[in-house]
């Protein structure tokens, strides 16, 4: 028997190399694995075979089974596999999916293009909490108690204990008095972040939004520094055709003031809807920091002087992609953002 089930081995094994299609592998399983088949006639001899010969026997025997078991198992989800394929074509030439992935915010992005402009040129980044008193959002930065300068920026109360004097900060120059009360002159910091202000929302203006305010205070820094810090970022911002001009102005914190006008980008400075037909748009308020801030500070006015200057990372925005309406940056509608990667 040892023999005949060694024959029938080698049967299989030609066969198996011989096995090309679904016909042929079924007469395989026809001819060997059902219950009729070769080795079922085998298993069935196997008991009327002496004590001694079964454990030799049976290995070969069950050697046999499992290899023409595990052909026919292996052969058969082949021929499977390769009738599936036929029928669910594949087309390669399809465009893969993409999978979406976020992108900056426009509002973020700017912000992040002003502080590494600032970077370069040696300012350092300082941050300070968007609920602050009313003495380091007014008080230090010489708004007097009654005074009618207050009412240029419409304040958010926030109700405490015993006061109306916390605040939602209407401006970041309220870090300017964190940073020059913490550190020694030289002092070259931009303070970027939040702002709130009581105001109706318009295509113009937001009660929330952003600004950077950048402070330099040193030994004989003068007006000609500021209007060249100023116009080296206007200019890296807006392009080095930009055209800009200063106007007197008044802030309580600053003397001289100015504010610094951008040649609009619309009509080019010949006047349009945009800049209500001056020609220009208004991009920054800054000075000379007041004597009186600085001795807030403990900062002697006789040996140090600085200046401060502000501008609106919303409108910085506007400006530099042509986008009319304030409010269109909050909405988060993807079909803007989507311009903007
Ligand atoms: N804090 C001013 C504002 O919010 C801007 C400003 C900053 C003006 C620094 C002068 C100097 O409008």
């Amino acid at each position: 028997m040892l023999s005949e089930i060694q024959q029938l081995h080698a049967v299989v094994e030609r066969e198996i190399a011989e096995v090309i299609n679904e016909e042929q592998l079924e007469q395989f399983r026809l001819r060997h694995l059902i219950k009729k088949g070769s080795l079922q006639g085998f298993i069935e001899r196997l008991r009327n075979v002496p004590k001694e010969d079964k454990p030799l026997i049976g290995k070969e025997l069950n050697a046999l089974r499992l290899l023409a078991e595990n052909f026919y198992r292996e052969r058969n989800e082949y021929f499977e596999q390769r009738r599936k394929s036929k029928t669910e074509r594949i087309d390669v030439t399809l465009p893969g999916r993409r999978s979406s992935i976020g992108s900056i915010h426009p509002i973020q992005r700017t912000m992040d293009d002003c502080i590494s402009i600032f970077e370069k040129m040696g300012f350092a980044v300082a941050e300070g909490p968007d609920i602050e008193t009313d003495y380091y959002n007014f008080g230090a930065l010489n708004f007097a108690p009654d005074h009618p300068a207050r009412d240029m920026q419409d304040t958010f109360f926030i109700r405490s204990d015993n006061a109306d004097d916390i605040v939602l900060r209407t401006h970041t120059s309220s870090v300017q008095i964190r940073v020059m009360t913490s550190q020694k002159p030289p002092i070259r910091s931009i303070m970027p972040g939040r702002v709130y202000r009581n105001e109706t929302v318009s295509a113009r203006s937001l009660a929330e939004f952003h600004q950077l305010e950048g402070l330099y205070i040193d030994r004989h820094v003068t007006f000609a520094d500021l209007k060249g810090t100023i116009i080296t970022f206007a200019k890296e911002m807006y392009g080095k055709n930009s055209k800009f001009r200063f106007r007197p102005s008044y802030f309580p914190f600053t003397e001289p003031s100015a504010e610094v006008d951008i040649s609009c980008y619309l009509c080019n400075g010949n006047g349009c809807r945009i800049c209500k037909h001056s020609g220009w748009l208004e991009i920054c308020g800054c000075g000379m920091v007041h004597p009186n801030v600085l001795k807030n500070c403990k900062i002697d006015p006789e040996e140090f002087s600085g200046y401060a200057f502000g501008f609106g990372i919303e409108r910085v925005t506007l400006l530099r992609t042509g986008i009319d309406d304030i409010r269109l940056l909050y909405e988060n509608d993807v079909r803007l953002l989507q311009q903007f990667r």
